[in-house]
């Protein structure tokens, strides 16, 4: 007998990712299909990735029109796609209250952790040496490079690849004192996500982001925002950091640009931007023309359907739809990021990631963020009734769990 997917991925991939439970074939708008035929409710998006759905077929028309027409030549040459992208950005990030008028420039980069990778470099650049300090917040996610790991505030992520690059301290999140506490000569920029992901869904306070900035010109430290998980609408503005009013001065971006092409960027005002100049940063890969032209197309669909506006609406409406649930106590976050806090007698024993393994099974993809959390990202094309089944799925795994259902833990297999 042949080998299934999952024993060719055991044997010939490495294990940081632990064996996945299902192969995906295909994809539709909200819909995947695995390699049985089943059919499951997206509601995760390859982690806030496609925020237009999958297999778009716009995207997918001008993929194919530019893998047809020029596919890489590198950044020594100038490539049409980009340029559109670099402005349509600018514009975003320059389309907030109080935001400057002059415009900033982009740096393209592969992912998330390559943008804030090279925002990190920019600010050292920036400042010369002896200002290479970065504070960040505990329960932050920055990435898996060395130093985005080193600026991630999970201290158990770290503890297998000591050293780290030094120079880098966590604050308390949404704590004001604590980050300034945490300030000394040597640092130079604050990296911050206005809303913790990966940490569990925790949005920043208006108040904390602006305490911040207040700091950060008071002593001529950098604001970094890392926009990679909520950038591009999902939070109900083109950015988080919209939410508070402010302006920073990076923003790194990545997983929404694309829509599932790894794209990242960075942004900053001119004046830090300048601080960049030939030799100092480069990648072969970063902007290239396929990548470029599926960010290009992901932007003009995403501003002709106001993405913004559709993730605020689906979002009350999810929002609305969960706290209606009996096995849900709370539920936080902005825009179509959305955690659900579980009430512990559904739970009956089960984490999180168990329920979100249930639901996988019955149909329905979600992600266990913390031991008691749920973390649901649909598309920001998604609609009404999509939302109906998809918390009806989950209704029906946290009613099987709880004990007035016997305590049966076992979920429905996915029709
Ligand atoms: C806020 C934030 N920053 C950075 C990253 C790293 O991005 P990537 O996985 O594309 O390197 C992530 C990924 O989850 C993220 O959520």
């Amino acid at each position: 007998m042949s080998a299934t997917p999952t024993e060719r991925w055991n044997a010939a991939l490495m294990g940081n990712y632990g064996t996945p439970p299902v192969t995906f074939v295909r994809g539709s708008g909200t819909e995947l299909f695995d390699d049985a035929g089943n059919r499951y409710l997206d509601f995760l998006c390859g982690l806030a990735v496609t925020g237009l759905g999958h297999a778009h077929p716009r995207v997918a028309t001008a993929l194919a029109e530019q893998a047809s027409t020029l596919l890489h030549v590198s950044n020594l040459f100038v490539t049409e796609p980009q340029l559109e992208v670099a402005e349509r950005l600018d514009r975003l990030i320059r389309s907030g209250p109080d935001a400057p008028e002059t415009g900033g420039r982009i740096l393209f980069q592969n992912s998330g952790a390559e943008a804030n990778e090279a925002a990190l470099k920019l600010a050292r650049k920036f400042h010369g040496r002896g200002r290479h300090g970065v504070v960040s917040a505990f329960r932050s996610f920055h990435g898996r490079t060395m130093a985005t790991l080193a600026a991630t505030g999970q201290p158990e992520k770290h503890e297998p690849f000591h050293p780290v690059p030094e120079g880098f301290r966590h604050a308390a999140w949404n704590d004001l004192d604590a980050v300034e506490s945490a300030l000394s000569p040597e640092v130079g920029a604050i990296l911050l996500e206005p809303l913790q992901g990966e940490g569990g869904v925790n949005p920043a306070d208006a108040a904390f982001l602006q305490g911040v900035r207040r700091l950060c010109d008071e002593r001529g430290m950098l604001l970094i925002i890392d926009e990679v998980q909520t950038g591009l609408g999902r939070t109900g503005e083109w950015f988080g950091f919209q939410h508070a009013g402010i302006v920073p001065d990076v923003v790194t971006m990545a997983k929404g640009l694309g829509n599932g092409v790894p794209i990242g960027a960075v942004w900053a005002t001119a004046e830090v931007a300048a601080a960049f100049g030939p030799g100092d940063h480069g990648s072969t890969f970063a902007g290239q023309p396929l990548a470029a032209a599926g960010a290009r197309e992901v932007l003009r669909i995403m501003e002709e359907m106001d993405a913004p506006r559709m993730a605020r609406e689906r979002g009350a409406e999810l929002t609305a739809l969960l706290e209606a649930l009996p096995g849900v106590t709370s539920v936080r976050g902005l825009g179509l990021l959305l955690g659900a806090e579980l009430d512990p007698e559904v739970l009956a024993g089960r984490t999180a990631p168990e329920v979100a393994r249930a639901c996988l099974d019955a149909g329905l993809v979600v992600n266990g963020v913390t031991p008691t959390a749920l973390r649901l990202a649909p598309p920001m094309t998604i609609s009404s009734g999509e939302l109906d089944e998809g918390v009806a799925i989950l209704a029906g795994v946290l009613a099987a769990g709880s004990p007035s259902a016997g305590g049966a833990t076992e979920s429905e297999g996915n029709p």
